[in-house]
């Protein structure tokens, strides 16, 4: 089965809740998982992922492939990427705009790169690399950083669309981490949304910071800001109805505040549809 996302909201599967999903088939519009925890030849997280896509729309969120990296593309990993997208047959199969190892060292951190010319080259050739591997698009999302390079001559927003134009790519549009780098960096986050052509857009992500400290953290562990959720309407009324995804990875709660957070974003794509309408 090879459903394309509905418009609606989906939740990011977490292992906590797999056992408790497919005891309940709870109706939950759409799951997404992160590809590298099904790498292994087979096992129960496997057998259990089978279930879910024989019952849910399902997309694969890559956070390990380092596609920005200087390091040759790990060809191993996208080996299983490609082993993994074959069996399950994603709706959708997207990665970071981003890098994570260098000299073969590997880092837990989705790193930000230099909005370089020069950077801008580098990583379209390596979507396009990964494309023709899989024999499919790819979703790139922007991800959110906590510096930015003395080097880097390209806004964000410029260089995120110039990787769609370039290799015919899709976009996973964060509004959550639009908003973060906009308040980290003084970014205005409308003009990055208005710099976006919603053609590219097909999917959307949202999910919690921490604002503890000097700077908004992205840990996914809070529930979506108020201020997220009304960039997220503009974002909508911007691009139409997109599929959008409740992401949550540290302090991960009871499976029913993800349906809420989830019915919140749902209520959302219903008033966007009847502004449009
Ligand atoms: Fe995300």
């Amino acid at each position: 089965m090879n459903r394309l996302l509905p418009n609606s909201a989906g939740i990011g599967l977490r292992a906590p809740h797999v056992t408790q999903v497919l005891a309940a088939r709870p109706p939950v519009a759409w799951f997404e998982v992160h590809s590298e925890n099904y790498f292994a030849d087979g096992g129960q997280a496997l057998a259990a992922l089978d279930r879910i896509r024989a019952d849910y729309p399902l997309s694969l969120h890559g956070v390990g492939l380092s596609l920005g990296s200087t390091d040759p593309l790990d060809l191993r990993h996208l080996a299983k990427l490609k082993r993994l997208a074959d069996r399950v047959l994603p709706a959708r199969v997207s990665e970071h705009l981003c890098w994570s190892s260098v000299n073969d060292r590997h880092f837990n951190d989705l790193l930000p790169l230099p909005y370089t010319s020069e950077a801008l080259d580098h990583v379209c050739a390596r979507v396009s690399q990964v494309q023709d591997f899989l024999g499919r698009e790819i979703l790139v999302e922007n991800v959110s950083s906590y510096l930015t390079f003395p080097e880097s001559t390209i806004p964000e927003y410029e260089f995120v669309v110039a990787v769609a134009t370039r290799t015919g790519c899709g976009l996973l549009v964060d509004v959550n981490n639009i908003y973060v780098n906009a308040r980290n960096h003084g970014i205005d986050a409308d003009v990055y949304l208005a710099a976006i052509p919603p053609a590219m857009v097909a999917e959307i992500h949202l999910a919690g910071f921490d604002a503890s400290g000097p700077c908004l953290i992205d840990t996914h562990g809070a529930p979506v800001a108020p201020d997220v959720w009304a960039l997220y309407e503009r974002a909508l009324r911007r691009f139409g109805r997109v599929p959008t995804l409740i992401e949550w990875d540290t302090d991960i709660p009871e499976f029913a505040v993800l349906q809420r957070e989830a019915a919140t974003a749902q209520s959302y794509l219903e008033a966007s549809l009847a502004v449009a309408a």
